[in-house]
């Protein structure tokens, strides 16, 4: 079953991804990620942090960058995306984001500083594929109520938009969030922060 903004959060999400295709190209028409940032090899080779600007990063729009080889997805959620969150606890192995896949800093309900920008690792926890983003469409075999999130095509893991894994998938983790800070309100380091441990 649905919630009942969907129709509402549908349209919204079709019209950032149609924004996107009008300004990035074909490249973005399937998988609706805004961008995807690689830093120099260099910078890669050292596992330096990643500087990402989210100035032109809209409601319902997420941005794909890369840090020491793996994929790091921003995504900007919506108050109804914010809301929602809190109602599907019981569907989820770890809501209160028990284990340590997280900074302290990022254990609370939106898994994240700021409850509208989401900041997490994009490798699944059970083998290590890459979600798909589904922001809005029910995935294929998903039986319970669908707030968006990310389906996991390998095995068949979901997750939602603060990366909880949901009961009953090969996935028994939530997806990691690495550490991260705002450098001001539009710029994000990934990578470091200000506590002397993070995750990964
Ligand atoms: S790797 Fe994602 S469900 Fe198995």
């Amino acid at each position: 079953m649905k919630h009942d903004g969907a129709d509402k959060r549908r349209r919204r999400f079709l019209t950032a991804a149609t924004t996107v295709v009008g300004g990035a190209g074909v490249a973005f028409l399937v998988v609706p990620f805004i961008a995807y940032w690689r830093p120099s090899a260099r910078a890669e080779a050292a596992g330096a942090p990643v500087e990402v600007d989210i100035t032109g990063l809209e409601k319902g729009q997420l941005i794909n960058v890369e840090w020491r080889g793996n994929p790091v997805w921003i995504f900007r959620r919506d108050e109804e995306t914010v809301d929602a969150l809190e109602t599907i606890d019981a569907q989820l192995v770890d809501p209160d984001s028990n284990d340590p896949q997280q900074p302290d800093y990022a254990r609370n309900k939106y898994r994240s500083v700021k409850p509208e920008i989401m900041v997490l690792v994009g490798i699944c926890t059970h083998l290590g594929c890459s979600p798909l983003f589904r922001p809005d469409e029910t995935p294929e075999g998903m039986d319970r109520e669908w707030i968006g999130g990310f389906f996991c095509p390998c095995h068949g893991s979901y997750f939602d938009l603060a990366g909880r894994v949901y009961r009953g998938v090969p996935a028994n983790l939530n997806l990691v969030v690495p550490p991260y800070k705002f450098i001001d309100d539009d710029t994000i380091l990934v990578g470091e922060d200000d506590e002397e441990e993070g995750v990964a």
